[in-house]
């Protein structure tokens, strides 16, 4: 049985970062990853361009039963070291809207640069999924197909249980478990909302909109499928929702009602909006509400104003639910952070295990915050490991 210094599970964002970082340190390092290829989900990332970072990083921007929890490595190891980090692998990048950095070789870029740092001292084998893990003065790692490997540190980088396809298992959360961690709930998140009914004409119209969940708010666009609604606005908002939960929509955000009824009075309801909205939108929701499309501006009632501004400022709906972990960018919740060390990622309960990556409970917002912890995480176990 071969024995490493090192057996990280999962070639994903953090397990390759953690390899490279451990292997420069000089420790004799083995990847396993179930799939065929490492960094399935970096080569999919921000529509195949990767949202490797953002400008800004805070913690404000991670949910986690302890937020306190991703301070230390996001200050450890931070944005602009992995734009260094990019930077010295020749690959360039350019911002998109509020500080999402995306880079201009592609998510490919992204990956080859990675697998190009792996110094010779970290072997990575791929179509080679974890089983069971068992530990007896060492880790002993025993994969699928009846092979296994022995190292004094394991480092757990499964990640979550989105997008199945690309080789998400619950080994993680059965590792963690076994040795006596708990576990934070888990739920899709970055994910669509599904809705009872569905107003399917409108699938495929995007409005800038404000989406609010309990007291946070996002201003982007929202997208209408044939579900219900995605969109960044959504996305972001799933990641704070409740099952059963409500959820406000603003279409006009930057605009009154009151003001475009004044100021368009003499057009008909539907001629002043459309300019405000899609034309799409503004028929299917007129009609929804059984609001006059043809009436002039000047000649609606007060009740009608009123519920002009409730539907279009301030429309409420409980999704029936989300498009779940097969839609999902993410997985919200995972390995309890309490029982993990925040400085080095190690487990508090078993010597020399180490969680890192979206398998924790520190799920980011879209926009980079994702893949920044997964390069902080890995990075900071490396140092221990
Ligand atoms: P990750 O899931 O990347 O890696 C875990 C690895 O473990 C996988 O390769 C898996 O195959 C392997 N594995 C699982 N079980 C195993 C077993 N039993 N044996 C061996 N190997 C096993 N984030 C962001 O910041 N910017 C973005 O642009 C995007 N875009 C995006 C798009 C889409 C479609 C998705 C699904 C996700 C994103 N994300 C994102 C989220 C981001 O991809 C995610 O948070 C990180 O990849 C998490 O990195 P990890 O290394 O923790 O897990």
């Amino acid at each position: 049985m071969s024995k490493y210094d090192v057996i990280i599970i999962g070639a994903g964002a953090a397990g390759l970062f953690c390899g490279i970082h451990a292997a420069k340190r000089g420790r004799k390092v083995l990847i396993l990853e179930g799939a065929k290829g490492p960094g399935k989900k970096i080569l999919v990332s921000g529509g195949g361009r990767c949202n490797f970072t953002n400008l800004d990083i805070t913690p404000n921007f991670y949910v986690s039963q302890n937020p306190h929890f991703c301070k230390s490595a996001l200050s450890q190891y931070t944005n602009w070291d992995f734009i260094s980090f990019i930077s010295e692998l020749n690959l360039t990048y350019n911002e998109k809207t509020l500080g999402q950095l995306f880079c201009d070789q592609k998510s490919r870029g992204i990956l080859e640069g990675l697998l190009k740092s792996i110094p010779s001292n970290c072997e990575l084998k791929v179509s080679s999924r974890v089983n069971e893990v068992s530990y007896e003065d060492y880790y002993k790692v025993s994969l699928t197909n009846g092979d296994s490997f022995q190292a004094d540190s394991l480092v757990v980088a499964t990640g979550g249980l989105s997008f199945p396809g690309l080789g998400a298992t619950d080994i993680g959360y059965r590792i963690a478990k076994q040795f006596g961690h708990k576990m934070v709930e888990t739920t899709p998140a970055l994910v669509p909302f599904t809705l009872e009914n569905v107003l399917k004409n409108l699938a495929g119209v995007a409005i800038e909109s404000e989406v609010c969940v309990g007291n946070k708010k996002f201003l982007e666009n929202i997208l209408w499928t044939h579900k219900g609604l995605s969109g960044p606005s959504i996305l972001k908002a799933s990641l704070y929702w409740e099952s059963k939960s409500k959820v406000k929509i603003n279409f006009l955000p930057k605009s009154d009602i009151y003001q475009i009824l004044k100021d368009k009075n003499k057009k008909t309801l539907l001629n002043a909006l459309k300019e405000e909205l899609p034309i799409r939108f503004v028929e299917e929701w007129l009609k929804l509400f059984k609001l006059p499309l043809n009436r002039k501006c000047a000649e609606l009632s007060g009740d009608q104003k009123e519920l002009l501004v409730k539907v279009f400022h301030h429309w409420e709906f409980i999704p029936s639910g989300t498009e779940g972990y097969r839609k999902a960018e993410v997985t919200r919740g995972g390995v309890d952070t309490n029982q993990v060390s925040s400085k080095t990622m190690e487990s508090r309960l078993q010597k020399n295990l180490f969680f890192i990556g979206e398998v924790l409970d520190v799920t980011g917002l879209l926009g980079g915050y994702n893949f920044q912890w997964a390069w902080s995480s890995g990075y900071v176990a490396a140092k221990y490991v």
